[in-house]
């Protein structure tokens, strides 16, 4: 959430570097852009409502000597032109960036007003400019220490300041901000995300805990808290330039849709033996004897992470006998209270730098817990925090709305289960089914890709339609929330999840024929229950969508429209539906002309709480 970056060195205009840091930081938000930087002792800054075409479209600099610059997601303040960063000191010296949320800036907004500065902006983050400005006496650093000790809340920022063109001072607590270094020491580049650094070989640091730096061309120092010089260790990265590409398809979101069965298969490449059974995870150093002690263990994640841990909690379940249950990270960080080292944590996103998980994560193990991340992004904060982490190798996800992190999360999920069933030595009916049916899950995506064009079909004929009623059972529950989430996501229309067993408990008084109902069938524990289901909202009118599998012949006279779906056993139903109901959001938001690989209001990364 908001994207920092910032470049001082020979190699490259400090300004095009900058503006090529924000397209790779842009999925971070969206809403404005804006650069900084010193050109022969002057400040000067560009700033735009809007995505960073905007900000190019008006761009009319030629060259920096130093830049800083921020790709915003509102959180206090209007989206316009004036509350895009960077922000500025009363006199015009300095500016900053800044992702996080100041919590007492209202506080701080006041006293420094009284005291003379000049506000112009609805943002926390301007509070840190004046502040930094009161404390400026001369020594840029020392001003920024001074000041941070004020400001509550999370940060990553940034700075620079007119009489110092040849340093960016910059600091961070509980946000990400990485500092790369080329071994030629001529550059110095700082990132909310390493992997939008692009320079070859570079040598990186993360900065935490209210670290602060002092950045120059290729050097870096950094700071604690109290000012005490420290060292931290660097790890050494290729940054290699790597232009997302939509490879033909029209939006990246379709792009990754249809990858699912290439990202399916990395899942378990290495991992997982057919012809055994078994599974190895390189990175998970658990005994048998840890995995024995666990009495219960905890998913973690928000959004699509947490509707993969509450599929995940099943399957623990299940397979592995074991107490398992997913809760929302930003709701599961006050129910720590009874809880200890026999609880395993797992922490499932697909940034690796959600605030709410990763806090909900800091508190557990401040409870004692082990914990384990499942993500996408190698040198997350997450993955770095965590015991312990499993890589998804699902490739960037550069669309918004998450596909394939979420089956590639499933699928580890279901070999992690597998493999703590082995530790655990619980060799239940249910492990052995799932381990038989593994190896066709990335051919039953595939099946339901080739029909997109079936999918699109029935897309169209309900785009235009303002609600929908998702409803599904037990494994299809959870699948029905996530299709829910992904149509209101991406298509802006009210899509409500609903358990099959809850309807007559309240929402049966939404059913109406201006209200379709998209049922989630594949679950054969529980085919009768939703069939009844079905047959009561069938009664009141509404259209039927059915995601059914080819087995279930009784759907055929019941549902408006079929979408037939593989046979497979029910942990593994929610593979092919999820896809299916990946491109059935797609294919609406598609006809209703939304943004899709940039839905409003959101970020791909929410690095605020
Ligand atoms: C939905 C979506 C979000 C994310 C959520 C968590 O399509 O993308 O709900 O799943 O914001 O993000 P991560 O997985 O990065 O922690």
């Amino acid at each position: 959430m908001c994207g920092i970056f910032g470049y001082i060195g020979d190699n490259k205009n400090p300004l095009h570097a900058c503006l090529d840091g924000l397209a790779q930081l842009e999925y971070r938000g969206y809403d404005s852009t804006g650069i900084a930087g010193i050109q022969d002792g002057h400040l000067i800054v560009c700033k735009k409502e809007g995505k960073l075409a905007n900000l190019q479209n008006i761009l009319t600099l030629k060259t920096l000597e130093v830049a800083i610059g921020h790709t915003r997601w509102a959180t206090h303040g209007k989206v316009n032109d004036l509350n895009a960063h960077p922000h500025l000191d009363t006199m015009h010296s300095l500016a900053i960036v800044h992702n996080g949320i100041i919590e007492n800036y209202d506080a701080l907004k006041a006293q420094l007003k009284n005291e003379g500065a000049a506000f112009v902006t609805e943002t926390d983050s301007e509070v840190i400019a004046h502040l930094i400005a009161k404390h400026y006496e001369g020594d840029l650093l020392k001003a920024v220490q001074t000041a941070l000790p004020f400001l509550h809340g999370s940060y990553a920022i940034a700075l620079i300041h007119k009489d110092h063109p040849d340093q960016i001072i910059a600091a961070a607590h509980h946000c990400p901000l990485a500092i790369g270094t080329n071994d030629a020491q001529t550059e110095s580049i700082i990132s909310s995300d390493p992997n939008a650094l692009v320079g070859g070989f570079l040598k990186i640091l993360f900065l935490r805990n209210a670290e602060i730096a002092r950045i120059e061309k290729g050097n870096v120092q950094v700071f604690d808290s109290h000012g005490n010089l420290i060292v931290k260790t660097q790890e050494r990265l290729e940054c290699a330039a790597k232009a997302p590409s939509k490879d033909g398809f029209e939006h990246f979101l379709l792009k990754e849709i249809f990858e699912q069965p290439i990202t399916i298969r990395k899942a378990m490449l290495g991992r997982f033996s057919s012809e055994t059974a078994k599974v190895e995870f390189d990175d998970l150093k658990i005994t048998a004897e840890e995995a024995r002690n666990y009495k219960q263990v905890w998913f973690l994640g928000c959004g699509t992470s947490s509707l993969a841990g509450s599929i995940g909690a099943m399957y623990l379940e299940e397979t592995a006998k074991i107490p398992a249950f997913s809760e929302i990270a930003s709701e599961a960080r006050y129910r720590t209270e009874l809880i200890g080292p026999e609880t395993l944590i797992i922490a499932i996103s697909q940034s690796g730098e959600t605030a709410d998980t990763l806090t909900a994560m800091r508190a557990f193990k401040a409870k004692g817990c082990r914990t384990i991340a499942i993500c996408n992004v190698k040198n997350s904060t997450l993955t770095r925090e965590a015991d312990y982490s499993i890589d998804l190798q699902a490739g960037p996800e550069i669309s918004v709305c998450s596909s394939k992190a979420f089956t590639s999360q499933i699928a580890i999920l279901a070999l992690f289960a597998l493999h703590l069933a082995n530790l655990r030595n619980t060799t239940s009916a249910e492990a052995l089914d799932l381990a038989r049916a593994m190896p066709f899950i990335a051919n039953q995506i595939q099946t339901v890709l080739e029909k997109a064009p079936q999918l699109e079909k029935i897309a169209k004929k309900y785009a235009h339609f303002d609600d929908f009623f998702f409803m599904g059972r037990r494994y299809m529950f959870t699948t029905c929330l996530e299709a829910a989430l992904k149509l209101k996501e991406i298509s802006y229309v009210n899509a409500n999840g609903y358990a099959g067993g809850e309807l007559k408990h309240g929402p049966i008084a939404l059913i109406s024929p201006t209200f379709p109902v998209i049922c989630f069938c594949a679950n054969k524990k529980t085919e009768e229950k939703i069939i009844s289901n079905l047959m009561e909202v069938k009664a009141r009118g509404a259209p039927i969508v059915a995601f059914a599998p080819d087995s279930m012949t009784q759907i055929h006279s019941i549902a408006d429209d079929l979408f037939t779906l593989p046979t497979t056993i029910d942990p593994l139903a929610p593979f092919a539906s999820a896809v299916a109901g990946q491109l059935f959001a797609y294919y609406i938001a598609k006809e209703r002309g939304c943004d899709i690989d940039r839905p409003r209001h959101l970020a791909k990364s929410v690095t605020v709480e």
